[in-house]
């Protein structure tokens, strides 16, 4: 995992530009952006970082069109990032 830096770009969130710091790993980014809701379950339940290591799959999100954890992410520049809704993945 590379730390943060100064350096700023942007990804695509949700269909939306979001100015974000190289080096950030993306679930703490979605944290923070999202107040922590990453996601819905199949039955509408909010879903966002949970065990924050790669095991729980909570934070799954589609990474330029792949499902992904985002707690195991670090952002990159033209990441396209969607939330995952009403689906485990
Ligand atoms: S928060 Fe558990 S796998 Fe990412």
């Amino acid at each position: 995992m590379t730390a943060p830096t100064g350096e700023v770009f942007d990804i695509m969130l949700d269909g939306k530009p979001v100015r974000v710091r190289a080096g950030a790993n993306l679930g703490a980014t979605l944290h923070t952006l999202m107040q922590g809701h990453l996601r819905d379950t199949a039955s509408g339940q909010p879903r966002g970082l949970f065990c924050g290591m790669g095991v729980c799959f909570d934070c799954v999100v589609l990474i330029d069109g792949v499902p992904a954890r985002a707690c195991l992410t670090t952002v990159a520049p033209d990441m396209n990032v969607v939330r995952s809704a009403g689906r485990s993945s």
